[in-house]
């Protein structure tokens, strides 16, 4: 354990990045300058706001004052900001000049300064004093004998006006407290919208005073009630946050049918979805009824949400049953709707007319652009082109037609990828052929989280740290891309995010003690520091293995995605087969050690805990080629059949196992061939992979 700690340490300093705790900054301010002077905190430490505070600032001063006694343990004297300049001279003096409007290209700019004997926080709106309150918190810094903020002048603003988090919580409900402490941490890296995936084929979780069937039918009794959204949105607006709620219409209906089949456009009875994937239950579009109670329904939802924005949804409705219907077939003839896509827009030009008259503007999944759709209508792009993760092509479309557009494609952080990949996306890339009108029309990029394979329990670790990485991307200078800078500064903002009650660290712990019966867990964390969730839709494959209202109480929930030691390993790997010096040669061998011996470790809980049989082929991979490497790298047995034997343990380990994959395997794979090629044993592992 120690040694690894030793190593992570060892591995930054000798990659050059700066050991400093100082400055774990994210997002990455617009412009910061370092002085070398600090303002030492102490107990006198005092507030001044320059005017009456608004709500925000008053939550946010009070907050601010008891997470740094937090992490200090300094209790002060004054636990709340003075107002309109009740106490002369206060640490820090906070001016601002008005209350922040939650809409899009608001002012959220704030200037930073620290020196000796003071700090001041001058913004336009008490949205920008909550950021300059959280950086002022990511800047609290100790030597020996006391904490401190260091010297700085930080002027900072938003490099796109929308950064948000698309929560699902129809697939799983998620409580209350899970969406506000994730609005905290949220505001904690200046994230401003949380958009609300509230119905779905699984689920229906408002509560509709108008059509109760809807939330009594369409929940299994977990659904939001109305008293409940109000508190989310004033919580939310409280910490500087927008509140965009989606209903997903005229596909991803299922749980609306299941209350109303009769807006259905199949004559038949539902019942609430299950399963997971894409489903053929679809609203028709020519039944008015299902116009009057999405009117209803919205009607309800616009007095709840003040939101300019509304998310109509609209994806992936395949209009099979459409196809099916002969009455929606001989409306489409009478009105001259030659395909599903013109009827999907004809009903979402009917939502929009809707929502027009509450004052809203039509929000939705990329499917809703067409040349009919009018152009206030904001275009969600989503989908990837072939090559993977890359820009949706329709973001750019969107913004060339005249539509407001948010990126999503390449930030669907249910997929369990590395944050790496996520952080190099960009709404905005450099290679680009729009006009600077164009370009203002991109107005940022969502994060989002899909809820099949997540509960209260490990949501939290599905969508931190790496949410963070991308509202990096979302507030700070495109020039901003450093990898492993990012990954030295994510390892602080992760552990701080524990302060608002995050629980994406602490639930591994959980979820390990429950499948060994509360004994020693060390041999299973150390395997979750190697293996990872398996990514991009191949845990769960079609859909079925899970239903959703399995729990995700499993080893492989425990694990997250860049896992901590495989992150060492392979950067160790990289540097040894590129530069050969012994020292990186001498730490691999540490953390193989270690992985050998962990198996030992295993067989001692695994004998009174039948769970974690499936678990073994894990760590006895893992130990028995580790060994082998370990022979390898010592260079005492450079034998073929050493090759051989070492080939079909990394074919072994390559195979995914209890919905985990191994996490350093390109590492070995590597070294296995270096050192192969090295010895004239011509082993190649270049076989196609198993799971593709
Ligand atoms: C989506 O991922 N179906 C928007």
């Amino acid at each position: 354990m120690k040694n690894i700690t030793f190593l992570f340490i060892l591995f930054y300093s000798i990659s050059g990045i700066s050991q400093s705790k100082e400055m774990n900054l994210m997002p990455w301010p617009q412009e910061v300058s370092i002085g070398s002077t600090q303002f030492k905190i102490d107990p006198n430490f005092t507030i001044n706001v320059n005017k009456k505070s608004t709500k925000r600032i008053d939550i946010a001063t009070t907050k601010f004052i008891q997470r740094l006694t937090g992490r200090t343990g300094i209790f002060f004297e004054n636990g709340f900001a003075f107002n309109a300049d009740k106490i002369k001279n206060a640490s820090l003096e906070i001016s601002y000049k008005r209350a922040g409007k939650l809409e899009i290209n608001e002012d959220e700019s704030y200037e930073l300064k620290v020196s000796p004997t003071k700090i001041s926080i001058e913004a336009t709106t008490d949205i920008g004093v909550i950021y300059a309150l959280e950086t002022l918190l990511q800047l609290v810094d100790n030597n020996e004998t006391s904490y401190f903020f260091p010297e700085v002048t930080i002027h900072d603003f938003p490099r796109f006006t929308w950064r948000g988090l698309m929560l699902d919580v129809a697939r799983h409900f998620q409580p209350v407290d899970v969406i506000k402490r994730n609005l905290d941490a949220m505001t904690s890296v200046k994230m401003n919208v949380l958009h609300w995936h509230l119905t779905d084929d699984q689920g229906f979780r408002i509560e509709s005073k108008k059509h109760p069937k809807l939330h009594q039918l369409g929940s299994d009794g977990l659904y939001y009630t109305q008293e409940k959204i109000k508190e989310v949105v004033e919580y939310a607006s409280d910490r500087g946050i927008r509140v965009v709620p989606e209903v997903d219409v005229p596909g991803h209906a299922t749980a609306i049918l299941t209350a109303y089949p009769e807006i259905g456009s199949k004559d038949t009875s539902y019942s609430i979805e299950r399963f997971s994937g894409i489903f053929h239950p679809t609203l028709d579009p020519t039944n008015e009824k299902t116009y009057e109670i999405l009117e209803d329904l919205f009607g309800e939802m616009a007095m709840l949400f003040p939101d300019q924005y509304f998310h109509i949804g609209g994806d992936e409705n395949e209009g099979k049953h459409w196809d099916e219907n002969l009455r929606i077939q001989e409306f489409m003839q009478k009105n001259d709707l030659k395909t599903n896509h013109d009827l999907q827009t004809y009903f979402n030009i009917r939502l929009e007319e809707i929502l027009a008259k509450h004052g809203k503007l039509v929000m939705g999944w990329e499917e809703i652009m067409t040349d009919k759709m009018p152009t206030t209508a904001l275009i969600h792009s989503w989908k990837g082109t072939n090559e993977g993760i890359t820009q949706g092509s329709s973001l750019m479309k969107a913004a060339k037609k005249g539509h407001a557009t948010v990126l999503s494609n390449g930030y669907y952080i249910d997929l369990m990828q590395p944050a790496s990949e996520h952080y190099l996306v960009d709404p905005l890339t450099k290679n680009n052929d729009l006009t600077a009108e164009e370009k203002a029309r991109i107005l940022g990029g969502e994060a989002t989280m899909w809820s099949e394979l997540v509960t209260p329990l490990n949501i939290d670790s599905r969508l931190w740290p790496r949410t963070a990485a991308i509202a990096e991307r979302f507030w700070s200078s495109e020039e901003i891309v450093d990898i492993s800078n990012m990954y030295k500064r994510l390892e602080t903002i992760s552990f701080r995010l524990e302060e608002l009650g995050i629980t994406h660290i602490r639930n591994r712990d959980v979820i390990l003690r429950n499948i060994t019966s509360n004994q020693n867990i060390e041999a299973l964390v150390k395997l979750t520091k190697v293996y990872e969730p398996l990514k991009i839709y191949t845990r769960n494959k079609g859909g079925v293995e899970y239903k959703t209202y399995s729990p995700f109480t499993l080893f492989a929930d425990a694990c997250t995605a860049d896992a901590s030691e495989a992150i060492i390993f392979n950067n160790l790997v990289n540097k040894y087969l590129s530069e050969k010096k012994t020292g990186f040669k001498k730490e691999i061998l540490i953390m193989l050690k270690d992985w050998a011996t962990n198996y030992e470790l295993f067989l001692q809980i695994q004998k009174s805990n039948p769970i974690l049989k499936t678990l073994e082929p894990l760590s006895k991979n893992l130990s028995e080629i580790s060994k082998s490497l370990i022979l390898i790298l010592e260079g005492e047995s450079l034998k073929y059949s050493n090759y051989q034997k070492i080939k079909n343990q990394y074919l072994e380990l390559k195979k995914p196992k209890s919905d985990v994959e191994f996490a350093s395997l390109k590492s070995f794979k590597n070294l296995i061939e270096f050192f192969s090629k090295q010895n004239k044993c011509k082993i190649e592992l270049n076989i196609p992979s198993i799971q593709q």
